[in-house]
């Protein structure tokens, strides 16, 4: 991953290949964004000028090149637009530079080194701009080593160095800005793991090496784990994970990933659904529908990495993550639509549509969570398309049995930069569920399929527990351009968001 090192603002810079500046949309045209004086200097003042002549305008996302002139301490510029510009006494948006500095990192491949000098007025914008960096800079290459590839390997090889101007940090760290920036590697460290998670192909992937790669993090962090396999899920009477792991010869996990600071006062309990591969099973998905299914698992991919993520972070609280995994496929043992599943929870299932799987594994660890009687339990899942068509591909929709608690959820998420939206659990579509043969039936209504998911969810909630779930399946998985910090492939949503509600409640602030 990128390296990353922290210098005062205005600190002559070690030579570096590029130099990044912030340029803002202002009613007169570009503006050099602050942290960009020395840079404006060695174009005698006029470098808001050239920006003009190259066309530039300051707007989201944008990214000019320049030729440095003698002076700097690198040979190019770097224009990235911040948007429109802030008013007077108001600092950017940390999502601004966020995405800035995403964008930069980005146009940065195949470079060594660059120096950011972006404009920071406290800890809170250097964390967002190293946040960027890290995030902007990521690529998935672990399939492109075949010396054929290995041309197009090092030009996307991603930014090696960054130097980021601005953290006042006097020598023993004071400040918060070393703090800030060493948060925005653990956290950017984990979440660009679940993206590699996610990205991994489904047949190097499966719930058994799923299971090893947490059993590995638990060893290096020394987190608790416990790993329930076929086995122990048919002794445990894991019904929905069982059901729906049936058809693959890859055999379903239910992972249990516990990290816990001596000194927690909270319990949070995260649950992630970890369908390694949904070909929808004997409900098959037609072609066009299945190409991208490794994603499925993105859901417990985020819930992994925000526990180590928590560990890495020494934060005061208890949180356990639990990744139910399964592979979806059709073949001689899957389950049938009609088939009767017996839940973890001793309720009876009727599978109407077995590609209405996640919250099938979600129920059993839900139930499995809820046994601990946590403070609360978020679950996370690429659980429904009625979501993406609800809030397309950038949201998540945020469900819960506690309105306080969903609207916690929901400031979390947009305080650290994820889109998120409230979505409601209407009582009346519980109906559409009833089976004649069983409990519940795991299809209802179509209208409101998000909702309708989230409802069956809730029954497997453990009676006055506080619970959230978050429908990912638009923002799991981006199918189009890279944008921002966000590449193609994986993208890691959630992860921010568990993380900073980790810690909240570790801060007492949660509930
Ligand atoms: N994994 C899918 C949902 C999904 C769709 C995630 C697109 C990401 C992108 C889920 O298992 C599924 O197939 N849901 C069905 C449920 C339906 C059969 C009730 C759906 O949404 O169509
Ligand atoms: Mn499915
Ligand atoms: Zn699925």
């Amino acid at each position: 991953m990128t390296a990353l090192t922290l210098k005062p603002a205005g600190a002559p810079g070690p030579r570096a290949d590029a130099i990044v500046i912030g340029v803002a949309k202002a009613g007169t045209g570009p503006v050099v964004a602050p942290g960009a004086e020395a840079v404006d200097q060695a174009y005698d003042g006029g470098l808001a000028g050239v920006l003009t002549t190259l066309g530039a305008s300051g707007a989201e996302g944008e990214l000019t090149k320049l030729p440095a002139p003698a002076g700097l301490d690198a040979p190019l510029v770097v224009a990235v637009g911040l948007g429109a510009e802030p008013e007077a006494d108001a600092g950017y948006d940390a999502e601004a530079l966020r995405r800035a500095a995403g964008v930069a990192a980005r146009g940065l491949s195949g470079t060594k080194k660059a120096t950011f000098a972006l404009p920071v007025d406290g800890p809170g914008a250097l964390a967002a701009i190293a946040e960027g960096v890290l995030l902007g800079a990521y690529a998935f290459d672990a399939y492109k080593e075949s010396p054929k590839d290995e041309k197009a390997k090092s030009d996307g090889a991603p930014l090696g160095e960054a130097v980021l101007l601005g953290g006042e940090a006097d020598e023993d760290g004071a400040g918060g800005y070393q703090a800030a920036v060493d948060r925005a590697v653990a956290v950017g460290e984990e979440l660009n793991r679940a993206r590699d998670l996610v990205n991994t192909p489904p047949n190097d992937l499966d719930p058994e090496a799923f299971a090893a790669i947490a059993q590995a993090a638990a060893d290096e962090h020394g987190l608790t784990i416990e790993v329930l396999d076929e086995q122990a899920l048919k002794d445990g009477g894991y019904g929905g994970i069982l059901g729906v792991g049936g058809g693959s010869a890859a055999t379903p996990r239910l992972v249990k990933l516990a990290y816990k600071h001596p000194e927690a006062e909270k319990h949070l309990a995260y649950v992630g659904k970890g369908i390694t591969y949904d070909s929808g099973g004997i409900s098959l998905k037609p072609a066009g529908h299945n190409e991208t299914m490794k994603c499925d698992m993105a859901g417990a991919a985020a819930v992994f990495a925000a526990v180590v993520a928590a560990a890495r972070l020494g934060l005061k609280v208890e949180v356990t993550g639990w990744l139910a995994l399964a592979e979806n496929m059709p073949s001689g043992s899957a389950t049938r639509p009609g088939d009767v599943l017996r839940m973890y929870s001793g309720k009876t299932v009727e599978v109407l549509n077995t590609d209405a799987e996640g919250r099938l594994v979600l129920a059993d660890a839900l139930w499995a969570a809820s046994a601990e009687e946590p403070d609360a339990i978020v679950d996370v899942a690429t659980l429904t398309g009625a979501m993406m068509l609800a809030l397309g591909s950038r949201t998540f929709g945020v469900m819960a049995n506690d309105d306080a608690f969903r609207t916690a959820v929901h400031e979390a998420a947009e305080e650290t930069g994820e889109p998120a939206w409230q979505m409601p659990l209407p009582a009346h579509l519980r109906k559409g569920m009833d089976s004649p043969v069983a409990d519940i039936a795991n299809m209802g209504e179509r209208m409101g399929g998000g909702l309708v998911a989230g409802l069956f969810l809730r029954e497997f909630v453990g009676e006055g527990i506080t619970w959230a779930h978050l429908d990912i399946a638009g923002p799991a998985f981006n199918d189009g351009g890279a944008f921002g910090y966000t590449p193609k492939g994986g993208t890691g949503t959630a992860v921010r968001t568990l993380v900073r509600l980790a810690e909240q409640a570790a801060d007492g602030d949660l509930g």
